[in-house]
């Protein structure tokens, strides 16, 4: 198993020393943990795609500590990254720019002419970033295709047998994984995943259209995120979603039933919500743990409410699509 070190300045030194000698530390984001290597070090970052069994076609995002790093790894085409900077860093938007010189590995990006960056919001995490001095790269800290950890837990419960080092953040306050947004070809802003920051607050600061590129079956959206696949986020329990009745659950199967909000009547057995008070921040700090305790619990079938529509909402339908796809 490995060892959960508390959010104190001593585990900040050991878990830079031990990222600076080559090895992986989960780190906390307000998104997802990560998984996290010194992005310059070819051999640890290898040790990232081993540990995930993450095949390595899939780029990973590099984390820094702050906008100054940006023009050290990419050549951005215009000042758009900026103003997005500015107003979204640190926090959960991921930035596609041009990479530039040979210092992140090539493994980090799979050969792309591109590199995903973000500031994230953690300040024990930035502080690793800074003591390290070098960039880091880190997917969600989850096996290949698995569910996103959300706590120390999580990550101990899916990676503990593989990896030494955890920092406990406590619990993530978003949920779910950064809003992606390309930006790598001048005049042009496509979304390549859906996130916490909604596609309206970017075309806002840009004053200009933000294309989505991720729909499902997309055969261009795969070929510009190629960690994209449609089955994606999948708990063990096979995950059909619904939008009326709630489903009959009497059958062969251990199911549950997973309302949006906790309803106001009584429940029964083998219901379960993703929010209490409705709202749409909670439902995607719980999405999940949720899962993973289904999981954990043996369900087999989870039978699960979309969230109603909003920006928010709709990227946590994002991922309901992706954990209910049966390809
Ligand atoms: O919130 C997050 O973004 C979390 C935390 C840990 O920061 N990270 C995360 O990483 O979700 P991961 O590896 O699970 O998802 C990264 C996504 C993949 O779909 C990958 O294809 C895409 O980012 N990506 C990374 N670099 C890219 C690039 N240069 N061009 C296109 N897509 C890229
Ligand atoms: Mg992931």
């Amino acid at each position: 198993m490995a060892t959960i070190l508390p959010p104190t300045d001593a585990s900040v030194h050991q878990a830079a020393r031990f990222l600076v000698s080559g090895g992986l530390v989960a780190l906390p984001t307000e998104t997802v943990y990560g998984l996290a290597a010194d992005a310059t070090n070819p051999d640890a970052v290898a040790k990232i795609y081993e540990a995930k069994n993450r095949p390595a076609t899939n780029p990973l995002i590099v984390h820094i500590d702050g906008p100054e790093r940006v023009s050290e790894f990419t050549e951005p085409p215009d000042d758009t990254w900026e103003c997005l900077a500015e107003i979204f860093w640190p926090g959960p938007l991921t930035l596609i720019l041009p990479r530039r010189g040979a210092k992140i590995s090539d493994l980090v990006t799979a050969g792309l002419p591109t590199v995903g960056l973000r500031v994230p919001d953690v300040d024990i995490t930035r502080r690793v970033i800074a003591e390290v001095g070098k960039p880091l790269a880190a997917p969600s800290a989850n096996p290949a295709n698995y569910v996103s950890p959300t706590s120390a837990q999580h990550v101990q419960d899916s990676l503990g047998g593989r990896i030494e080092l955890i920092l406990d953040g406590g619990p993530c306050r978003r949920g779910i994984e950064s809003t992606i947004l390309d930006i790598s070809e001048k005049g042009r802003a496509r979304l390549l995943r859906p996130g916490p920051i909604a596609p309206e607050a970017l075309e806002e600061a840009l004053q200009r259209h933000v294309q989505p590129v991720f729909e499902k079956n997309s055969e261009r959206a795969a070929q510009m995120a190629p960690g994209q696949l449609r089955a994606h986020y999948q708990p063990r329990a096979r995950v059909y979603l619904w939008h009326d009745a709630i489903p009959q659950l009497e059958g062969a199967k251990k199911a549950a039933a997973v309302t949006f909000q906790k309803p106001t009547l009584a429940t029964s057995a083998h219901h379960y919500w993703l929010t209490e008070s409705g709202a749409a921040e909670e439902a995607a700090r719980n999405l999940y743990g949720l899962m993973r305790q289904l999981d954990a619990d043996g369900y087999e079938v989870l039978y699960i409410e979309k969230a109603p529509r909003s920006p928010l909402g709709d990227s946590i339908n994002e991922r309901l699509e992706r954990a209910s796809a049966k390809d």
